[in-house]
């Protein structure tokens, strides 16, 4: 039976977000509703409901998200009522030639479940992201979910959906870094830091932290971080290499995605080092550099998409490492807030002061 709930829609672009009542029909072939517990509030949130990416407003948004499953459609196998579940955002085909070679992050043929939930006059909505978890409820392809150990807070659970999971993959996944490693990580928000985070779980010895908010370095320390780096007074490059002495870090992770640190993580690299780009560049953005710099250092130039995450592989290992007091994922829930406080959340986001905004439900 069709069911009313609350959610989060964003009704035009730019426009504050508000709550209303949407109606989730039963799951289909292949789909689960999902009781929301707890969803985090990104950054690509806000984007969507500023516009640009997809302007087929009204839409649902919210896709750092766990709780419980509820009811599955016909065909599901991998969860059941009563499992507590992280959702990610890509529900991978595994058929096709990406997956197939074992790159399901860039599969061709990502099935999220195809929207069907709508406003109570019956206005379709479209789920930014394929998730749409700023609600009571919502209505997934029972690929996007992954079963964790219900032990976990699902406020800190849901954060493996998306920036954490980015952050902490693109160190531990894209970067490999290893025991023993200098690691730079350059921009220290939400996906940075969880970087420094993952950085630590690897094993390395050096974490350098660059910034331009010392708050956000005081917070990297906490996460892992054994220097810190205030890139508006001292030059990044130069200190990331007078710590590593005089050479450049074994990996370094761009956690902004602007062209000047682009440009510093290309240069704070050791010789043969690692560069992982996890910060997403606007398409206007350009960096131009001597091919001879990009010659002759060597190493590794590499983008992380969605911290190249496994979720079956490394949701379930993650919670395991918190819930063992070994992974602080708690540490990036600045505050939780109330369904109706996302818009208030988007505006703080501007002032740097939170690293994640978590709705619990
Ligand atoms: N040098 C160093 N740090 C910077 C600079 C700069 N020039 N400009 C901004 N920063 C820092 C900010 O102070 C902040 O701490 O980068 C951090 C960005 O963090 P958040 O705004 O919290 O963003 P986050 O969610 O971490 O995402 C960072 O990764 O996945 C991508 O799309 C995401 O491009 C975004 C990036
Ligand atoms: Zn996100
Ligand atoms: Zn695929």
């Amino acid at each position: 039976m069709a069911q009313q709930v609350k959610a989060v829609v964003a009704r035009a672009k730019g426009a504050p977000v508000e709550v209303t009542t949407i109606v989730v029909p039963d799951p289909g072939l292949g789909e689960a509703v999902v009781r929301i517990q707890a969803c985090g509030v990104c950054h690509t949130d806000l984007h969507y409901r500023e516009g640009g990416i997809n302007d087929e407003f009204p839409f649902l948004l919210g896709h750092e998200a766990a709780g419980i499953v509820e009811t599955v459609g016909e065909g599901v196998t991998e969860v059941a009522p009563g499992d507590f579940v992280v959702l990610n955002w890509r529900a991978v085909c595994g058929q096709c030639r990406s997956c197939q070679r074992g790159r399901p992050q860039y599969c061709f043929n990502t099935h999220n479940a195809k929207q069907k939930m709508t406003l109570l006059d019956g206005t379709e909505l479209s789920p930014a992201l394929g998730i749409g978890a700023f609600a009571e409820k919502t209505l997934v392809a029972a690929g996007q979910c992954t079963k964790v150990d219900p032990a976990a807070d699902p406020a800190v659970a849901g954060l493996l959906g998306c920036g954490v999971m980015a952050g902490i993959g693109a160190a531990i996944n894209t970067g490999n870094v290893g025991r023993g490693d200098s690691v730079a990580v350059i921009g220290c928000g939400g996906v940075g830091g969880a970087a420094v985070l993952g950085s630590r779980l690897a094993g390395a010895a050096k974490i350098i932290a660059v910034d331009i908010d010392d708050r956000k370095l005081a917070t990297a320390r906490k996460l892992g971080a054994t220097h810190t780096v205030n890139s508006t007074s001292t030059d990044a490059v130069e200190a990331i290499r007078e710590l590593t002495g005089g050479n450049g870090a074994d990996v370094v992770v761009e956690a902004v995605g602007r062209p000047e640190t682009y440009k510093q993580a290309f240069y704070a690299r050791d010789l043969a080092g690692t560069v992982v780009l996890v910060g997403v560049p606007t398409p206007e953005m350009q960096l131009e550099l001597p091919l001879l710099d990009v010659f002759g250092r060597g190493g590794a130039l590499k983008s992380s998409w969605y911290g190249d995450c496994l979720p079956s592989r490394d949701f379930p290992m993650l919670i395991d490492l918190y819930l063992q007091g070994r992974l602080d994922l708690g540490a990036f829930v600045s505050e939780t807030i109330e369904l109706d406080a996302v818009e208030q959340a988007f505006e703080r986001m501007h002032h740097g002061d939170v690293l994640r905004s978590v709705v619990v439900l």
